[in-house]
């Protein structure tokens, strides 16, 4: 549970407990606790909490069972699955094959272009681009033989049959009917998913005649190059520690960057940037850097950035690329790292971005041209919420074009309103109240786009915080918490859920978690977030009591909130006189 956590936040020991900056939320002192015996974390500034599958989960952007899977195969555990689907066993099956011949291949390629003769040419060419050894190897680059048929023939030895290697998409089908090797004689950057798994190639031309530049895997069950950021598994770390992404568009200029000490850099493969991308920037960071290229694809591409990102909780900011430069060239200069630093670091707001585009593109000499200026700049202006930003630059605009601001103003109300109003995003499902309200953990799976919206924030009422805060006490301290645990009858509790728990705990007070069916997620969750919470030292004696009197008072008023709204007046006034003495008693456990 540790050595997890600790790749996202530093963790200090304390006591049964460690502590650390909540990797979920921006804090400057620390309110994220972890029990490593338990296996648990919660955080007591944003309320997120779970067990080490939902911490992989979250963090991952994946669902329980992938996140089952991926801890069982980084320690070595194997997984046995009960009553699975024939059809569905044999796709897995499959996929696994085909996982296995990626490795393989890319295991292939990479020795060869590290010791076959025939790569020289390559490991000058990479060299000559500025790109160490170091990097090449983290990232698997490789290389593809000239000849037709090395991965056909190495594949068909390794046990492989022709149709496993073709659905792959490494070997393909010619116009004869014969197959042969996709890749040949280029230079292969395997793109790997969020997990590490390679799941297909981009392959470099060496040679000017070559067509295309790039050949990218054929699409198929494991590759979705739309969905994929290239370098995601190597940034993911850095960029939920910087809270921030760096997008470039090209293989080379991810591995420069990282090579430069910039690891939180992940590629787009083109110049599209995808919904699918955004979705899973913004599951980890709040903030987009992009640094595509200074040409007009560039910009387009940022334009789509925006358009993407519309709605969603996610600052996007705009490196100015020197024109003819790109990102792996600057940095694999002399002081490449510390330039492409200044450059990031001066990188401007998206709209900021826009509008200076606008206005270099403006003749101010040509009354027509600063009219079109000002229509281009106005629809800008008026999707900017109202505020100092929009109001600096419609100044800027009214500057640059001589025109008075008042007539820039005037025509904001005419723009044409942005698309798609705001909706709120990016917030970790789980962050609502203690963490335990809102769904389950891994429903937001960082690359679904369709609904990653996260579940209603069904905040606890005061009854509910007051009974969980009761059980935290009562695990922290079982002697009195076995007493008080007795006298939580049905009247005191508010959901069958939290009854459960109280049932649960009353036979488990010693060690909670101890015999819990993991498969009861919900109460497995539950427990699980109050036993993290437990810290005796956090506990003074009184507490509990006073805690109890307040949650008997809780449930009090609900039962005179629901005996007023049943007419029953009789009863009503019996509850509100003991409910006087109750507020006397609370008084007195205060004092
Ligand atoms: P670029 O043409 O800018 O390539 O395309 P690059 O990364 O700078 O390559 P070098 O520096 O010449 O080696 C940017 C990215 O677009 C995708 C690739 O992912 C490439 O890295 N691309 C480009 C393709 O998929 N196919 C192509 O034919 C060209
Ligand atoms: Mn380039």
């Amino acid at each position: 549970m540790v050595e997890i956590v600790s790749a996202r936040t530093d963790l200090r020991r304390q006591g049964a407990r460690y502590t650390g900056l909540c990797p979920f939320h921006e804090e400057r002192s620390p309110s994220f606790s972890v029990h490593a015996e338990e296996k648990l974390y919660h955080c007591f500034g944003c309320g997120v909490g779970g067990d080490l599958f939902d911490f992989v989960s979250e963090t991952e952007g994946i669902d329980f069972p992938a996140a089952v899977e991926l801890l069982a195969e980084r320690y070595g555990v194997e997984v046995t699955r009960e009553q699975e689907d024939p059809r569905a066993e044999a796709r897995r099956k499959a996929r696994n094959r085909m996982s296995e011949l990626l490795e393989r291949a890319a295991g292939f390629y990479s020795t060869f272009l590290k010791d076959a003769p025939e790569a020289g040419k390559a490991r000058k060419y990479l060299a000559s681009r500025g790109l160490g050894d170091e990097i090449l190897s983290s990232f698997g680059i490789g290389y593809a033989p000239s000849a037709w048929d090395t991965l056909i023939l190495r594949g068909q030895r390794a046990g492989f049959k022709v149709g496993e290697l073709a659905a792959t998409g490494l070997v393909q089908k010619g116009r004869s009917g014969g197959m042969y090797d996709r890749f040949r004689e280029r230079i292969t950057f395997p793109i790997r998913d969020a997990r590490g798994r390679t799941v297909g190639f981009g392959a470099r031309a060496m040679r000017p005649e070559q067509k295309p530049k790039y050949l990218n895997s054929a699409e198929n069950e494991l590759f979705h190059k739309s969905e994929i950021l290239y370098g995601i598994d190597q940034a993911r770390p850095s960029m939920a520690k910087a809270g921030r992404a760096l997008v470039v568009e090209g293989y080379t200029d991810v591995l420069a960057l990282h090579q430069a000490g910039l690891t939180e850099t992940v590629g787009i493969m083109g110049t599209a940037i995808t919904e699918q991308q955004i979705a899973q920037l913004s599951a980890t960071v709040d903030t987009v850097i992009l640094a595509l290229d200074a040409d007009a694809a560039g910009r387009k591409a940022m334009l789509r950035a925006q358009e993407v990102a519309a709605g969603r909780k996610l600052a996007i900011r705009v490196v100015a690329m020197p024109a003819g430069e790109d990102p792996a060239e600057i940095a694999t200069a002399e002081n490449g790292g510390e330039r492409f630093r200044e450059l990031v670091a001066g990188a401007v707001d998206l709209p900021d971005f826009q509008i200076g585009l606008i206005l270099d593109s403006v003749d101010s000499t040509s009354p027509q041209d600063r009219d079109r200026g000002l229509g281009e700049a106005a629809p800008v202006l008026a999707a900017i919420a109202p505020g100092a930003t929009r109001e600096d630059l419609t100044r800027k605009v009214a500057e640059r074009l001589g025109i008075d601001p008042t007539v820039v103003i005037a025509r904001l109300g005419q723009a044409p309103a942005p698309e798609s109003a705001p909706r709120p995003t990016g917030v970790p499902a789980s962050v609502a109240g203690d963490g335990l309200s809102g769904g389950s953990a891994g429903t937001r799976a960082g690359v679904s786009v369709a609904d990653d919206a996260p579940p209603p924030r069904a905040l606890l009422t005061r009854r509910e915080r007051l009974e969980r805060s009761m059980l935290v006490m009562c695990i922290a301290r079982p002697t009195e918490g076995r007493i008080y645990l007795s006298q939580l009858d049905e009247e005191h509790l508010s959901s069958p859920l939290i009854a459960r728990t109280v049932a649960w705990l009353s036979e488990h007070l010693e060690d909670p978690m101890n015999g819990l069916d993991p498969e009861d997620r919900e109460l497995h969750r539950l427990v699980g977030a109050m036993v993290v919470r437990a810290d005796p030292d956090q506990i003074g004696e009184g507490s509990i009591r006073r805690n109890f009197k307040e949650l008997e008072l809780a449930a009090l008023e609900d039962r005179i909130t629901t005996a007023a709204a049943e007419g029953d007046s009789e009863l009503r006034a019996r509850l509100s006189r003991e409910r006087s003495t109750l507020v006397e008693e609370v008084r007195r456990a205060e004092g």
